[in-house]
């Protein structure tokens, strides 16, 4: 299925267009997630996949240097019409094993209570989770998935 869908890294234009979309793709205002930080001075491993020419999903990601090494995913989406063909696997393979090659040591990403759809993506793909209250300021709990890169073997 993913024969046809190719993952590459964002240019402006691209940028742009999940700027334009976001909202959309998750059925609510997260616009502001999608700071131009993220394109512009973070954005050197960022991807977008994309079938003929569209784009059908971003992830928006990181490397951290804090403690231990660590790939960080900020913000991931996927065009609704796109869903469960494997996109958001694809992104995430890509990007671990760049984050795998820049010597990282561990994954982390965060979401808030009650993304179902991402507790679950996240638990497909073998990625640890748990709720940290006040992770993000008082009363603001988090979902924290975290992932250990440094217990698993690549054959
Ligand atoms: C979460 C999201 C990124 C998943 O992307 P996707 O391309 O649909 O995911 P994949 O097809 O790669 O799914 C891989 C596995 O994750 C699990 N999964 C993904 N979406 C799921 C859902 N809605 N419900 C249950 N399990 C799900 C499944 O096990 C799936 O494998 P399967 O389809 O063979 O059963 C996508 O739904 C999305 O963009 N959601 C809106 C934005 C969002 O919540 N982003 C994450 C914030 S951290």
């Amino acid at each position: 299925m993913n024969s046809e869908i190719s993952t590459r890294h964002p240019e402006k234009a691209d940028f742009d267009r999940i700027v334009e979309v976001i909202d959309q793709w998750w059925g609510g205002p997260v616009q502001t997630s999608a700071h131009p930080i993220f394109f512009y001075e973070l954005g050197e491993r960022a991807l977008v996949a994309e079938k003929e020419g569209r784009i059908v999903g971003f992830l928006l990601g990181f490397l951290s240097n804090s403690q231990v090494r660590t790939g960080y995913v900020h913000l991931v989406g996927i065009d609704p019409e796109f869903r469960r063909r494997g996109v958001g696997a694809l992104l995430y393979g890509e990007f671990i094993e760049t984050c795998r090659e820049a010597g990282c040591k561990k994954m982390k990403a965060i979401s808030t209570r009650g993304n179902e759809e991402s507790v679950r993506f996240h638990a497909a793909l073998g990625w640890d989770s748990k709720e940290v209250d006040d992770y993000a300021g008082p009363g603001r709990k988090r979902v924290v998935f975290s992932r250990d890169l440094s217990a698993e073997h690549v054959t």
